[in-house]
């Protein structure tokens, strides 16, 4: 008897002490854009309904998850801002489909789905944002006689946003970038898809400028141009498990082209795969205009990492020239590139050259490692190696050997 009376006041402090947990955790609410009008369909413009859900979770003082349930949603360009008031951090699940419209005159600014200035983000789920970008990608980008060359909007773009998590996402065929992430600090970006034809143009998958502390872990990214692209000012970049391809490779740059530019300190790329893309790894400035700051890049570590059928797999070029507008004095880089690392770089090269360092002549690149290259031609024919103005360290295995 005595015992079951124990066993009673036991049974009730623990409802006490479970209620008390309840009470003193922060309320949980879900802000479903459906419940702000939100239609799925081709029609409708959804913006002001996410806003709204956006701009409610914010404000709410608790933890706070909006929600886009399973459906289609058309939306034009949308702001997402901060500084939130809920619960760091503020959720977003993505479960169903956020469609960009076909009219370019929607999305006036560079991005369409942007998220500024907020502290604590995460963006999860397995939805989809389509940016149906198929029929601006032949657009003619730099038809302006000015040179000034049209923009479109990337897809998904984090601009000052600090503990940032975007996860499981896909992105496809964005008309601009598919992610931009720009003066951010601290951001993870795990397990994305990040989907768009070869033949598009300018779609960068993941594209990281003035950053500190970004990393790419276990993604997939295919498309028409730099898998991810990391220029100036970016500090602490780790990408790690990316397979890419079709599209560019892994760009550092282009470094170079204006004032103000930042250094570019500390980048790791380990257990990566380059499938049939059009370089492997490439770091690339442009030669001195006049005008551009001469920055730093240093420190680059390019870790186990796997060539398949690449077209440059190796590549530092600092004689780089996307448009004659850009190069026309054509004097040397005045970039300075240092500490950099390949180590255990293997697979095949679809051309001839495997290894190309074009550095320049007035800032020639220093302390740059090779160890264990093991590259060859994609029919076992041995592949070349060219070198200029580098000082280059060897150890371990030279397939094929630089030598500078
Ligand atoms: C773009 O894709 C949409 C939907 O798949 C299709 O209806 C349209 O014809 C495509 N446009 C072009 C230019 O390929
Ligand atoms: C790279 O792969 C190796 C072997 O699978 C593993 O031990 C290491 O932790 C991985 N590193 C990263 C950063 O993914
Ligand atoms: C050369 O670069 C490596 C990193 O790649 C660094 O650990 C080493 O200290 C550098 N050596 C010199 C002499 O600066």
């Amino acid at each position: 008897m005595a015992t079951f009376w124990i066993c009673i006041l036991a049974l009730v402090t623990a409802f006490v002490s479970v209620d008390a947990a309840i009470i003193n955790a922060p309320d949980e609410r879900l802000f479903n854009v459906v419940d702000y009008g939100a239609k799925p369909g081709d029609k409708a413009n959804n913006v002001e309904a996410f806003t709204r859900a956006w701009g409610e979770a914010c404000n709410y003082v608790g933890k706070a998850t909006v929600l886009i349930p399973i459906g289609e949603f058309t939306l034009s360009a949308a702001t997402f801002s901060g500084p939130c008031k809920s619960v760091a951090p503020i959720a977003v699940q993505l479960s169903g489909t956020v469609k960009a419209s076909m009219d370019l005159s929607l999305y006036p600014k560079e991005s369409w789905l942007l998220f500024q200035d907020i502290s604590g983000l995460v963006i999860f789920g397995d939805g989809t944002i389509d940016g149906q970008g198929n029929n601006t990608w032949h657009t003619d980008k730099c038809a302006d006689t000015n040179g000034k060359c049209t923009i479109l909007p990337a897809s998904l773009v984090l601009n000052q946003c600090t503990n940032v998590l975007v996860r499981s996402i896909t992105s496809l065929n964005p008309k601009g970038f598919h992610i931009s992430v720009t003066e951010c600090k601290n951001v993870q970006l795990e397990e994305l898809h990040i989907l768009a034809p070869e033949s598009s143009s300018n779609t960068d998958g993941i594209h990281i400028s003035k950053s500190d502390q970004v990393s790419v872990t276990r993604s997939l990214i295919q498309t028409g141009d730099d898998c991810i692209g990391i220029i100036q000012g970016n500090t602490h970049i780790s990408i790690s498990e990316v397979t890419c391809g079709p599209g560019h490779g892994i760009s550092v740059g282009s470094l170079g082209k204006h004032e103000n530019e930042r250094d570019v300190v500390g980048i790791t790329v380990v257990n990566c795969t380059l499938k049939g893309t059009d370089n492997g790894i490439r770091i690339k400035t442009f030669p001195y205009n006049g005008k551009a700051t001469p920055i730093k890049a240093t420190g680059f570590l390019f870790k186990d990492i796997v060539m398949d059928n690449v077209k440059n797999p190796i590549i530092i070029d600092q004689d780089y020239c996307d448009s004659k507008k850009h190069c026309f004095d054509d004097k040397p880089s005045n970039i300075e590139i240092s500490d950099i690392e390949f180590n255990n770089i293997v697979g095949t090269s679809q051309t001839e050259p495997a290894v190309s360092l074009v550095c320049s002549s007035a800032k020639p690149c220093k302390n740059v490692t090779f160890d264990n290259i093991n590259l060859i031609g994609v029919n076992g024919a041995p592949a070349v190696a060219s070198c200029s103005n580098a000082n280059v360290n060897m150890e371990g295995l030279q397939l094929p050997p630089v030598n500078c």
